[in-house]
């Protein structure tokens, strides 16, 4: 008898656990409404986003596609809270993020968003191992531990040789892999990846892709990646091609075929 009762409370516990799953898997981590930037280069505006709707579901792992300067990079910094939308609102976990105060915004940047950005953006002074506790000792952490988890993501990005290395002593595929560790560093909730292999060999390259989508499947991550990588397109459960500062397509990864050079989606 106690048996059948254990055995109906797990099923009604794993019932439960998958409504928790769906619930959280329908819920927007990320949403960009009506987007719009302008630069201006002396008086010569330049559009870099329109107006651009981008939604991303918590846990998904989007690509994002478009010729250069087409606003990958500009959306990347409204979702990671570094810059301003002109119009439009930016919410992450549903929370408008023009809404918080600084200390608030820096807050989400430390703890919820990892930003491996296109250009490093690393301390040139640091060492790779000072590099990557930075947002660690930022948000708190004692230095050991900090430390400690400091060389195992350097090991991990296959740096664990390099962690006394400054940024001037490496190559640009090893401070892309510094800046991915350093991204990794307060465990976010969201990865934004700008062009995280464009500097990488194939098998470093690879090694990163798979990295991502293990953070992503293991570990719930949702990971919005730009990208030309057509190893990064297939794992992808949704890809978005910007194009003049607006998303032109949105697909599932089962909506398009990807071939040599080229991902066409299918109409
Ligand atoms: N600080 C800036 N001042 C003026 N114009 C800018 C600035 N940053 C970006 N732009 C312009 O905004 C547009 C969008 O740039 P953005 O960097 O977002 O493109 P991107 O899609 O990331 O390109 P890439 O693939 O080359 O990285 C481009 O026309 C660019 O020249
Ligand atoms: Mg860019």
């Amino acid at each position: 008898m106690s048996d059948v009762l254990e055995e109906e409370s797990s099923a009604k516990q794993e019932e439960e656990e998958r409504l928790q799953r769906e619930l959280l898997f329908a819920t927007h981590i990320v949403r960009a409404i009506d987007v719009s930037k302008t630069y201006y280069l002396g008086a010569e505006p330049v559009h870099a986003l329109r107006g651009i709707n981008f939604s991303v579901r918590r846990g998904e792992y989007v690509a994002i596609m478009g010729p250069s300067g087409s606003g990958k990079t500009t959306l990347f910094n409204m979702i990671g809270g570094l810059d301003k939308p002109e119009t439009g609102r930016v919410f992450i976990d549903e929370v408008d993020i023009a809404a918080l105060d600084s200390i608030e915004l820096a807050w989400l940047r430390c703890h919820k968003i990892g930003y491996i950005f296109q250009t490093f953006n690393l301390l040139r002074v640091a060492t790779a191992l000072d590099n990557v506790m930075m947002p660690m000792l930022f948000a708190g952490m004692q230095h050991s531990d900090a430390q400690d988890k400091a060389v195992a993501l350097l090991e991990r990005v296959g740096l664990g040789k390099r962690i006394l290395h400054k940024p001037v002593e490496m190559s640009g595929g090893q401070q892309q892999r510094v800046a991915i560790a350093r991204a990794l560093a307060n465990s976010p909730s969201i990865l934004l990846a700008d062009e995280p292999t464009g500097n990488l060999d194939a098998t470093t390259g690879l090694q990163i892709i798979e990295l991502m989508k293990e953070l992503n499947e293991s570990e719930g991550v949702t990971v919005i990646c730009a990208t030309h990588d057509h190893k990064m397109l297939d794992l992808s459960d949704r890809i978005a091609w910007i194009r003049d500062g607006r998303v032109e397509r949105f697909k599932k990864r089962s909506e398009i075929t990807i071939t040599e050079g080229r991902a066409d989606a299918r109409e």
